[in-house]
Order: C-alpha cells, then structure tokens, then sequence
C-alpha cells in the first residue's frame, strides 16, 4: 500500500458499511445519475470498445464497470480505500469481469508513475475529497490518453452551504475529518489545459457538474456536444450551425 494520511480518513468514511450499502444500491438501481451522465458524454467523445480505462477512487466499480460492460478492454483501479476495492472486486467478480480488472489500493498520486496511461481516464467524485486537487487531477492528466471524465460538486450557494455544513461536521466530530472542496471551473480547467486536455462536454446534475475533455481528435470530433442533451445513456448532438 501506497498511502498518506488521506487514507486513514477514507477508512473512516469509505469504511466497509458504506461500501456494502454503494454496491447494493448499484446491484439494484446501476450507476448514480451523475455518473450515467459522465459515461454517456465519455462515451460521446471517445468510444468504450476495446479502450484502457483508468478509474481513480472508483469507489464499488460503477464507471469502469459499466465501460467494461460497453465493450472496454480492461479496466484498472485505484483506490485509498480498502473496503471500496473489495467491494469493487466483488461487484466485478459477479458481473464475470473480475479478470479483465487491476486493482491498486494507493494514494493514485503517490503511483502514477508506475501506472500505465489509458484511453479513458475516470474521476467520479474523487478530486472534491483530496486535498491537493492540481496533483491529483495534473497526475490523472498526464495518464489520459484521449479522454478524462470528472464529476464534483457544483458552484451553486446550496452546494456549498451543504459542503460547509458536512466540513464543520466533520471537523467537530472527528480527529482526521474528510474535507469536501467545491472547485471552481476555471480551476479545474487550468489543470486539464497545463495537461493538454480541452473541455469537450459539460453538464449539471443535481448536486454534481460533470465535465470530459478530450485531446486531439477525440477534442476535435466531439467539440459539438458540448451543449447536448443526455436522455439515459446516450447523447443527442445539438446542430449548432
Ligand atoms: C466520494 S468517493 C466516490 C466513489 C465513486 N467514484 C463514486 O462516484 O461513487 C471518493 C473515492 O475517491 C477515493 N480517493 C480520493 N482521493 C484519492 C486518491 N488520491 N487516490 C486514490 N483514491 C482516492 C476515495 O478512497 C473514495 O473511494
């Protein structure tokens, strides 16, 4: 294991009654809204067959699953929580995808080095909990071969008065609390832009801004969908000539 501090507060949070309760809302009702999104406009701008997929704090496995699911060839996770790769494992086990996935329980900043690129590189929920986001978001950049999706909290005044509220909670209650952060936009892309990644689809859901970028062609192709609508899984292209 390749961890830091953050990992003892994952424990604590992403502990093994959370993850039990995520894989059984996953068995039951399949992945979040937020990320049906993430994976309809991943999907839009860089197709799942026979693609590498990189799934950084994968949490049960919902993302990279349901890629493999889609024709994906292999999928590797990397998570500092352990009871979120078991579970993640399981999931995979009883889909009859276990042997097409890699599992790494580590800070993904601390092994991105050691960690192949791939086509597709996921990031749902993870950067709002880690407190260095360029490092982790940078590291996950220079991985994405052609396409990096994320999903975090969006900047509206309820978002963050939720997050401030869970923050002081956290704090109160807890010797090693788990931060939530609400990245700006702007932020975020100033990353992917250093990384030369370019916001190619965006969307609000809920809670949650979801956001891909793409490089190279798969930017190029895509550029259109940006303003498209998502109806369950798929994305209907807006003629914006
Ligand atoms: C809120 S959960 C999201 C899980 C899943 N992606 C989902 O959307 O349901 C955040 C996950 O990110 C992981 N995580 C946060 N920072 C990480 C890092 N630097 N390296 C690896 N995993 C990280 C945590 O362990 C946790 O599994």
């Amino acid at each position: 294991m390749t961890c830091n501090a953050c990992c003892a507060t994952y424990a604590r949070v992403f502990g093994k009654n959370v993850a039990r309760f995520e894989a059984w809302r996953y068995r039951h009702f399949g992945p979040a809204r937020a990320t049906r999104t993430l994976l309809a406009l991943i999907q839009a701008a860089h197709s799942a067959k026979d693609a590498e997929v990189l799934d950084i704090g994968a949490g049960i496995g919902a993302a990279h699953l349901e890629l493999l699911k889609a024709g994906a060839r292999c999928a590797t996770d990397v998570d500092a929580s352990s009871a979120y790769l078991e579970a993640a494992r399981a999931e995979a086990e009883r889909l009859g995808l276990g042997s097409r996935v890699t599992y790494h329980y580590a800070d993904f900043t601390r092994v991105a080095d050691a960690i192949a690129p791939a086509d597709i590189v996921v990031l749902d929920r993870t950067i709002c909990c880690y407190p260095d986001m360029p490092a982790l978001l940078g590291a996950a950049a220079r991985t994405a071969r052609h396409v990096l999706g994320l999903v975090w909290p969006r900047e509206t005044w309820w978002v963050r008065a939720a997050v401030r509220a869970f923050n002081m909670f956290e704090r109160l209650t807890s010797s090693c609390p788990l931060m939530v952060y609400v990245h700006p936009v702007a932020a975020v892309d100033a990353v992917a832009d250093q990384h030369g990644l370019r916001c190619c689809a965006s969307r609000d859901v809920g809670f949650w801004h979801v956001r891909v970028y793409a490089r190279g062609s798969a930017q190029r192709q895509h550029a259109e969908v940006v303003e498209g609508d998502v109806h369950a899984g798929s994305v209907e292209k807006r003629d914006r000539h």
